[in-house]
């Protein structure tokens, strides 16, 4: 099985180029099968992710070309509706498939998507939004069957700021006539990015960065050329291994203000942070506890960051209290990080950290993508040897995730 093998103890130094984001490339890719016309997005990030995008798509009947960061994407003849198990099963983005075929069919059939086990994540809210539009969605067994009904204008009240719901229902209606109000939507950079390639696609969106969207469907999509947001999430995890390692980094294709809560959060820790121009650069030789550390939807402090900042308070001068409110079982690290010599007590949503001096390597297997990433942090600081496994995590969503940090010093090598 395939692993990170890794040296800890030398504090990292040197220069990430942060990839394209995951996060916005997902949406946007499944968008561009909306569109009749062909679409080309760079700053597309090698991730296995997006292979399975790109399978999904093919699978569709869709053209599509990669080459490095760019994908050509011609949907002209998809000719199917049906996306198979097998695909689904294997990250919970494919459910955005549902509402670009709905947009582009008026009909679709998946089946409950995979993708990282963090506690219930049902797809409650992008059904409701679904059937408020007009839409008719059953399940069939395991698939679930949707296709356009008598589709109208509506006004969706989302309970909770969903991401993926938001995604989903703004692509879904944009087969609607009629204009179609999504309350308390996401507010996440990545709903931003959607938009704005939505947009110069021809469609009529409103309301980015807001938590009130106005889509004015039943247009035809015409397809566009779109530059993917830098990925804040890789950024994060960097900007945390910093703190762990007490190394300095210079982050470049970077948006500052995307990191805003953890900036905030390691600045107040004892890191230093410089910014500007698309760069962050940290540095951090003393780390103090800080807290409580509570995730929420954005602007919060992001819950795919809490696992790497755990990593580095995990070694900080002090007690830090994490509150988890986004996923209801989040703190399936917390078990490797102990194995190191870490000290947490996890109940619940919280999490308490009391810092130690040190952390020692252990063998460890990776439970999910940002929990497998606190991993790699944890063992890049503790002393001696570590072995992280099911790397299959961190591919997912960090490219060339141990040739960009043992280009910043670490000790790290992938063995088969
Ligand atoms: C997206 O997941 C991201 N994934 C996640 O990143 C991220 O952690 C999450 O948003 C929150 O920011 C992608 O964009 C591919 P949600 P998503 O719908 O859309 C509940 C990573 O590490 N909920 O905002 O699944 C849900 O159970 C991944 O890159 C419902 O109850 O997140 C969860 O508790 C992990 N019913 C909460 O809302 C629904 O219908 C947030 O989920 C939908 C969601």
């Amino acid at each position: 099985m395939r692993a990170y093998h890794i040296s800890g103890g030398v504090p990292l130094c040197g220069e990430v180029c942060v990839s394209g984001a995951k996060n916005a490339v997902l949406p946007i890719l499944a968008a561009a099968l909306v569109s009749s016309k062909p679409s080309v997005l760079y700053h597309c990030p090698d991730i296995s992710d997006v292979t399975n995008a790109v399978s999904i798509m093919k699978s569709l009947g869709c053209e599509v070309e990669r080459n490095k960061d760019r994908i050509y994407i011609d949907a002209s003849d998809i000719r199917s509706s049906d996306i198979s198990p097998f695909f689904m099963e294997k990250m919970r983005a494919a459910i955005i498939f549902l509402g670009a075929l709905l947009a582009r069919f008026g009909e679709a059939k998946i089946s409950q998507p995979g993708g990282c086990k963090l506690g219930e994540r049902p797809i409650d809210l992008h059904l409701m939004g679904l059937r408020l539009m007009g839409y008719r969605c059953e399940y069939q067994g395991e698939r679930l069957y949707c296709c356009a009904e008598k589709l109208r204008g509506c006004t969706i009240a989302l309970p909770f700021p969903s991401v993926g719901a938001t995604e989903n229902l703004i692509l879904a209606a944009l087969r609607c006539p009629e204009e179609v109000v999504i309350c308390n939507a996401a507010k996440e950079p990545e709903i931003c990015d959607l938009i704005l390639y939505l947009r110069k696609c021809g469609a009529h969106i409103c309301g980015e960065n807001t938590s009130v969207l106005r889509i004015c469907g039943g247009r035809t999509l015409l397809g566009a050329e779109y530059t993917v947001m830098p990925d804040r999430m890789e950024a994060a995890t960097f900007l945390c291994a910093a703190a762990t390692t007490r190394g300095s980094l210079c982050l470049k294709n970077v948006c500052p203000e995307h990191t805003c809560a953890v900036n905030r959060m390691l600045c107040n820790a004892g890191c230093k942070i410089r910014q500007g121009d698309g760069r962050m650069e940290i540095c951090c030789d003393t780390l103090n506890a800080v807290g409580p550390i509570r995730t929420a939807p954005y602007d919060a402090f992001p819950t795919d960051a809490q696992a790497p900042m755990m990593a580095a308070m995990a070694t900080a001068r002090g007690v830090s209290v994490f509150e988890e409110n986004v996923f209801s079982d989040r703190y399936r690290h917390v078990p490797a990080l102990l194995q190191m010599g870490a000290k947490i007590r996890a109940t619940g949503r919280c999490a308490i950290v009391e810092g130690v001096d040190r952390l020692h390597g252990a063998g460890v297997a990776a439970t999910d993508l940002r929990g497998g990433a606190a991993m790699v942090l944890a063992a890049l600081c503790a002393e001696g040897e570590s072995v992280v496994s099911n790397i299959f995590h961190m591919e997912r969503g960090y490219e060339c995730f141990a040739k960009k940090l043992s280009a910043c010093g670490a000790k790290i090598r992938i063995t088969e």
